[in-house]
């Protein structure tokens, strides 16, 4: 299933099940309702340490209700989600991230301000608890192991810079940087490169991968570009309408009819060489920009022009 797939280049073999056999995340049944909507329902899937997973689906196929549901943002009206055996499902936002789930935020504006390096000091500080106080003495601390993790993802020469006048490319890799000061076992990223240009989306989902990879850090992704999907995921799950529809490498969901018809569209195939859809986009395609598609950057998947 996993592992050398033709036309992608691997970072290394993957990792198996971690401690004792076990999956790094398992998700069991989970379920999630809003009035009468069934945003999520009876989901199931597993995920290894060291593995790039994808949830995709059209927009408001319930990909942001899962996260939140793993991430403890939201309680599920059924189902469990097991981090290394250990249950999730009751435990607080505060507490799950202590358990080792992060996540990508945006830097908030109030850190804007800071440079670089006091941005990734301020999430280890936070990570050790000695967060609050007084920030002064504190700028001094931890900076060896910010310049590090600045260097992972090729931020160091910017170390000294304003977080405010970054391009926004280099901010989402400092971003990737503050959720990796959290040493996290599982790392949620929903939308990661929602607003980059392609090649930046492809350079951060690559250094993504290489950082998953060294560090054995599960990441559970969604993105609306089907280049980056293919290109970047080890596995993919496809969400509709709340439930999933369909689980493999990126070739076998590729090919999937279930996936192509409530996914794509019906009529919708793909390139081999680049994953990218290559006839006629999908007619109603729920992800296609021309469905009012607002959350989909411009290369999502039913773009036929992108192709
Ligand atoms: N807090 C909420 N209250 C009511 N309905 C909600 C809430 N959050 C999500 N929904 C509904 O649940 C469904 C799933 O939404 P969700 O945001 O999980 O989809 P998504 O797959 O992340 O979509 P997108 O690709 O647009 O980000 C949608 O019908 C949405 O309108
Ligand atoms: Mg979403």
């Amino acid at each position: 299933m996993r592992g050398v797939r033709a036309g992608h280049p691997h970072p290394g073999p993957l990792p198996q099940a971690g401690e004792g056999g076990q999956p790094l995340l398992a998700v069991r049944g989970l379920a999630k309702a809003f009035g009468g909507v069934h945003a999520v329902e009876d989901v199931s899937f597993t995920l290894a340490a060291g593995e790039m997973l994808a949830l995709i689906g059209p927009n408001g196929a319930g990909k942001t209700t899962c996260f939140n549901m793993v991430g403890g943002q939201l309680a599920p009206d059924a189902g469990s989600v097991r981090l290394g055996g250990v249950e999730l499902v009751g435990l607080k936002p505060e507490a799950i991230w202590r358990q080792g789930v992060g996540r990508t935020f945006q830097i908030a504006e109030t850190f804007a301000s800071l440079t670089v390096v006091e941005n990734v000091q301020m999430a280890l500080l936070s990570h050790g608890g000695r967060v609050g106080g007084f920030w002064r003495p504190a700028r001094l601390q931890y900076r060896a192991e910010a310049v590090a993790l600045l260097e992972s993802v090729g931020m160091a020469a910017q170390a000294e810079r304003a977080t405010s006048v970054l391009a926004y490319g280099d901010v989402k890799r400092v971003e990737l940087a503050i959720a990796l000061a959290h040493r996290p076992r599982l790392l949620l990223m929903d939308e990661p490169t929602a607003g980059m240009a392609p090649r930046e989306r492809n350079e951060l989902m690559a250094l993504a991968r290489r950082l998953a990879r060294e560090q054995s850090i599960g990441v559970l992704f969604t993105e609306h570009s089907m280049d980056v999907v293919f290109a970047h995921a080890d596995r993919i799950i496809v969400l509709a309408r709340g439930e999933l529809i369909a689980e493999g490498t990126p070739a076998a969901v590729r090919d999937d009819p279930k996936v192509r018809e409530v996914y794509f569209g019906g009529g919708t195939t793909f390139d081999p060489a680049t994953g990218r859809p290559s006839a006629a986009g999908p007619p109603q395609g729920a992800s296609a920009p021309s469905g009012g598609s607002a959350a989909a950057p411009a290369a999502s998947v039913g773009a036929p022009g992108s192709a």
